[in-house]
């Protein structure tokens, strides 16, 4: 293999010290003659050397790097939020890196800590096993930027992208009580997250505001995941609940396999409501009525906050909340219908 192309090497081509090089590589060579300069570029292009990061940083040269930590990538909800950071980063030259961590917290503060010993600019905080103690002791002591969003909740010390989560809640019991739901149960994860709290707020709210009093037998807590879907539909079976609120998409797939496979059909036998709007609620059989998130503005919106806090360190605390729409699909079914 050939040995990667150094400073030295153009410096060596062109003919000239690797300050020159360096200085002109960074835009800062106004100073050499314009025959210098060009002999410098010729030299970089033929050999095609690329500058190195940390050597570039040396001279102040922007090359922003953020960091972005999220639960799941394996949940399309995160495949869309990484798009909208990406589509925003791209268009400015900034290069993100994005890390998996699950529940993890080990994890969580392993890639806080080298990701800010590497100088990265900011982070976009999106798992709940970022915590609080970590992020003061790595982020806030070093005056680090970033953005708080989804299931990451830091109180009071960061910018936040928030979504009225509250709202898809009520959202969707109101839905369902219209349809004439009376015993609507809820699929909460075990891991409660400050978000997905606020859901089941909601679903509190709602069930109250139609005059229906809160049952806690039926909420019924498992693994977030679309396993965790599938193995809670034994527990549900035993209820009386005539439909399913689910804390999110991934869980209510889980849970249709789990009904299908004890003979159930939705939305004879059950109604289901998820929550995320993912693209599988169209292709999935019935398609899934859900509570759309907008996941990919999620992720463009806390990226434009933490460039806009990259630029304006002392700017005030920026807080957004994003809106929630009910999105109507075949998985649901009006008691008045009957068989
Ligand atoms: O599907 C991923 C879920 O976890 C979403 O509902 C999102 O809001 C997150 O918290």
């Amino acid at each position: 293999m050939k040995n990667r192309i150094t400073i030295k090497d153009v410096a060596q081509a062109a003919d000239t010290s690797v300050t020159t090089v360096s200085l002109i590589l960074n835009g800062k060579g106004q100073r050499f003659s314009k025959e210098t300069r060009e002999k410098v570029l010729y030299a970089q292009q033929k050999l095609g050397y690329i500058p190195n990061y940390f050597a570039q940083s040396l001279v102040g040269k922007p090359n922003t790097t953020i960091g972005v930590i999220v639960p799941d990538i394996g949940n399309p909800f995160f495949s869309s939020f990484v798009k909208g950071i990406e589509d925003i980063t791209f268009q400015h030259d900034i290069v993100p890196l994005i890390f998996d961590v699950g529940e993890d917290v080990s994890r969580a503060n392993y890639y806080l800590q080298r990701l800010t010993q590497r100088t990265v600019d900011g982070f976009i905080l999106a798992a709940p096993s970022i915590a609080q103690e970590i992020v003061d002791q790595t982020l806030n002591k070093n005056g680090i930027p970033y953005v708080a969003t989804d299931q990451t909740y830091l109180a009071n010390s960061s910018d936040e992208v928030l979504v009225d989560d509250e709202k898809g809640g009520h959202l969707a019991i109101d839905y369902l009580v219209r349809e004439g739901h009376v015993r609507i149960a809820m699929v909460m994860p075990t891991l409660e997250t400050n978000n997905l709290l606020k859901r089941f707020e909601g679903y509190q709210n709602g069930l109250v505001a139609n005059g229906i009093s809160f049952d806690e037998r039926l909420v019924f807590n498992t693994e977030f995941s679309r396993y965790g879907g599938y193995v809670i539909a034994d527990q549900i079976l035993k209820s009386d609940a005539t439909a399913i609120f689910c804390v999110n998409d991934d869980v209510a797939i889980g849970l249709y396999r789990g009904l299908k496979d004890s003979g159930k059909k939705i939305p004879d036998d059950y109604s289901i409501i998820g929550y995320d709007d993912i693209d599988w609620c169209q292709f999935v059989e019935p398609q899934l009525t859900t509570i759309h998130q907008p996941v990919y503005e999620m992720g463009t919106k806390s990226t434009d906050m933490l460039l806009n806090r990259i630029n304006n360190p002392k700017m005030a605390h920026q807080s957004y909340t994003l809106d929630v729409s009910l999105v109507v699909r075949d998985s649901t079914k009006s008691m008045e219908q009957g068989e």
